[in-house]
């Protein structure tokens, strides 16, 4: 959905928003009452320092001005709704035919695997092909790419567009790229600055590795808990930006070695239930020889086990043959 951008001095309008509650809100850096939809009532109390009541009051009328109403769809509609959403291609027929057509918007993609397996190769070409034209199974739009682990390299994107046949400047000019360097960074960055930057024709945000910077920074069985909610609470704000901008979720997770009590330990993806539960599709890469395999893990609409194989060459990510 597109929100009209309506400034949020459009709330002076209303009975009972006065210029002190709307400084506190602009002192968040909102500047667009699409943006307060996103949020809590107890978010915007704990962050702006004004009271529930009001808070309950502010995200109400947010909701009537963009016209955001909880609404009931008949199962026909919705699977319409469903089945219409957009999405794009990953350049490689195999896995688009794995994933059913391609990324599809509101989803979130996990792709986990040991080093090597591709995940950062599959990262760098989703933020080119999410920008090819339609007729070419794009979605014209741009894409966030959140490198938490210094690997994002715009030699290889450059590599990728030409063989997508784009222009190199346009296109890396089109991937915003970030690097946090802590929790506290990767937060601030998906809370307070991606939300003004979605609504310009985001439709892909990227992050390469979901779980790098809370595996270094708590560290501990002790840690386990504060470790999982700080994982919880990003996602929840992923979730919320996929669903309100229209925009997928994409994430690399590392793995673990399960190790049984009898034969070769086996890997699962890291994070525990919370990152299991987060993602609309998980998928395990795996480097096999001369070629690379994904499978899918855990899908509403993949079975279970089935999988695509691709390769990695100078050019991206392309079809065994
Ligand atoms: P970690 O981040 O270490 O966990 O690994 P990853 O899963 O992100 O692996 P990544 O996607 O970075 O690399 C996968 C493989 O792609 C590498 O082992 C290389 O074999 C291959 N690769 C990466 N860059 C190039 C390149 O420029 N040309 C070719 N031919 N292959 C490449
Ligand atoms: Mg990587």
């Amino acid at each position: 959905m597109t929100y009209d951008r309506v400034k949020i001095e459009e709330l002076l309008n209303y009975p009972g928003i006065g210029r002190v509650t709307l400084h506190k809100l602009s002192k968040l850096g909102i500047e667009y009452v699409h943006e307060l939809v996103l949020f809590n009532p107890e978010e915007i109390m704990e962050l702006a320092n004004i009271d529930i009541e009001k808070a309950c009051q502010i995200i109400r009328l947010a909701r009537r001005i963009v016209g955001r109403r909880a609404k009931a769809l008949n199962a026909l509609e919705y699977e319409h709704v469903m089945n219409t959403r957009k999405c794009f291609t990953t350049g490689v027929k195999s896995i688009d035919k794995l994933v059913k057509g391609g990324i599809t918007v509101w989803d979130i993609c996990e792709f986990a695997g040991e080093y090597g397996s591709g995940k950062t190769q599959l990262c760098h070409q989703l933020a080119v092909t999410v920008q090819l034209p339609e007729e070419r199974g794009g979605l014209e739009s741009r894409a966030v790419y959140i490198d938490t682990e210094g690997t994002f390299s715009p030699s290889r994107i450059r590599d990728i567009t030409s063989r997508f046949q784009l222009n190199a400047e346009k296109a890396l000019k089109n991937i915003l790229v970030y690097r946090p360097i802590n929790v506290a960074e990767l937060e601030e960055l998906v809370v307070e600055e991606l939300r003004s930057i979605l609504a310009s024709n985001v439709k892909l945000i990227i992050i390469d590795s979901i779980i790098a910077l809370y595996r270094a920074e708590f560290k501990g069985r002790e840690w386990l808990a504060r470790r999982q909610q700080r994982i919880n609470y990003l996602i929840d704000w992923l979730k919320r930006y996929a669903n309100l901008y229209d925009v997928a979720v994409v994430y690399t997770n590392q793995v673990l070695s399960q190790p049984v009590p009898w034969g070769i330990a086996y890997k699962v993806p890291a994070g525990g239930n919370i990152i299991a539960h987060a993602a609309t599709h998980r998928f395990l890469l795996r480097r096999s020889q001369d070629k690379w395999v994904i499978e899918c893990i855990d899908s509403p609409k993949i079975a279970r086990g089935s999988s695509a194989t691709f390769k990695i060459t100078e050019k991206g990510l392309e079809d065994t043959k």
